[in-house]
């Protein structure tokens, strides 16, 4: 039996396990036994448990409860406490997904005390290392033992950074680069069809179908920059004064907690503003369809940003760079920063444009390729 020790913490990686928690249920129920640690990085109930009960994800083996902190103090706690159960659980590889601070917590532990790790969605870059996520997925790429990458942007990146083609037996020292496709496809294509009998969002908020642009923003640079967060907030209400459309933005609480910091003139104006609805988070079956039947899509969201793709809407990007870089080429998605009149530019260049969207994010199988790969090195090990 393969024992697996998923970390999970950050809403985006709730939702990214179960892909693989779904598939080793289905398909590798015999051979493959997983246990999940919740680190609490995200602790609110629409950022951290809506996903478990919506998602049919096992209920998490240990929960850190680390809650919100500085990274290092976050980190710091989270090492803490995945070492001791890394100790006593003993599992075959550790599985870290994404980029976040729960991450970085689970390569630090498990690299330590010679645990090999699997990470899933390894490769990307922003080439920014002023961004806490850059720094995070770099260092757990470099612990990794095997590593699964989602594009082939991605996979290049490795090999760029010395990573070498696969060649049987790996470690820490030999990893492994596997190029898998991207297992948040594998959930959009799954949930698709479920959201659209379970969720009732669209009526709940009174929604016609592409009567809305959905927003959502909560990149650091964003929130914790009044004027880059002023400028978003501006494009957003201009769009909607020269429009038709609504704006439907569920927000995170860390750009909640912002919102005070932008001018008053301009929170009023947010305030007021019947079409710029501002709702709590919402859940994944709530959030396909409110991404499904959109006009268009601006977020600064890694996961987001590939959903607007997935559903084949046009997606302003309010970032600088994108680890997505395909979306970029593809045409269907355009780097906006927080810049106002970026902002306003390409909503006029999207809005109504006809876009091409190719696939580019796998076949929608990455999770059942991952455990695929994970059996077949343990069995040649052993
Ligand atoms: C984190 C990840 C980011 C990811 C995002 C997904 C890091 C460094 N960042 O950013 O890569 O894109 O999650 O959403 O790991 N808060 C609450 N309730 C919660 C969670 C957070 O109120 O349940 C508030 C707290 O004020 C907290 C702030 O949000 O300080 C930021 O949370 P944190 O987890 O540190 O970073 P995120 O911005 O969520
Ligand atoms: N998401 C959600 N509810 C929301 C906002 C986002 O379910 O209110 C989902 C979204 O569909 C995607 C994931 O959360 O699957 C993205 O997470 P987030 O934007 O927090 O982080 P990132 O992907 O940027 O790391």
């Amino acid at each position: 039996m393969l024992k697996l020790l998923t970390i999970v913490g950050a809403r985006p990686q709730i939702i990214k396990a179960a892909a693989l928690s779904r598939t080793i249920k289905k398909n590798f129920s015999s051979e493959i036994e997983e246990i999940i640690v919740h680190t609490g990085q995200h602790y609110d109930e629409n950022m951290s448990q809506i996903f478990f009960d919506e998602l049919q994800i096992p209920k998490p083996n240990y929960n850190l409860n680390v809650g919100s902190g500085s990274h290092g103090k976050q980190t710091a706690a989270m090492i803490e406490g995945i070492e001791e159960i890394l100790i006593s659980e003993e599992p075959n590889y550790i599985v870290l997904y994404g980029d976040t601070n729960s991450t970085l917590a689970g390569a630090i532990a498990a690299s330590k005390i010679h645990i090999p790790i699997v990470h899933i969605e390894a490769g990307l870059r922003s080439f920014n290392k002023s961004m806490p996520e850059e720094i995070n997925r770099i260092m757990c790429d470099h612990s990794s033992t095997f590593l699964f990458t989602p594009t082939l942007t991605g996979y290049k990146n490795l090999l760029n950074e010395g990573f070498e083609e696969n060649n049987g037996s790996f470690n820490i020292d030999n990893p492994g680069i596997f190029h898998c496709g991207d297992v948040m496809y594998d959930n959009s294509l799954f949930f698709s069809d479920i959201s659209d009998s379970k969720s009732s969002i669209q009526f709940s908020l009174d929604l016609k179908d592409k009567s809305y642009i959905l927003t959502t923003i909560h990149r650091n640079n964003n929130t914790d920059d009044p004027v880059r967060l002023s400028n978003i907030f501006q494009g957003l209400i201009e769009i909607i004064e020269t429009s038709k459309l609504q704006v439907v933005l569920p927000l995170h609480p860390r750009t909640k907690n912002k919102l005070q910091q932008l001018p008053e003139e301009l929170q009023q104006r947010i305030k007021n503003n019947k079409k710029l609805r501002i709702i709590d988070p919402v859940s994944f079956l709530d959030m396909i369809q409110l991404e499904k039947n959109a006009e268009l899509i601006i977020t600064d969201s890694g996961g987001v940003q590939k959903e607007a793709y997935f559903f084949q809407k046009p997606c302003l990007i309010l970032r600088n760079e994108t680890e997505w870089v395909e979306i970029i080429k593809e045409g269907s998605g355009v780097l906006v920063n927080a810049n106002h009149d970026k902002i306003i530019d390409s909503f006029k260049k999207m809005y109504k444009s006809k876009k091409s969207f190719p696939p580019i994010f796998g076949d929608g199988n990455s999770a059942n390729f991952i455990c695929e790969k994970l059996i077949e090195n343990l069995i040649s090990s052993s």
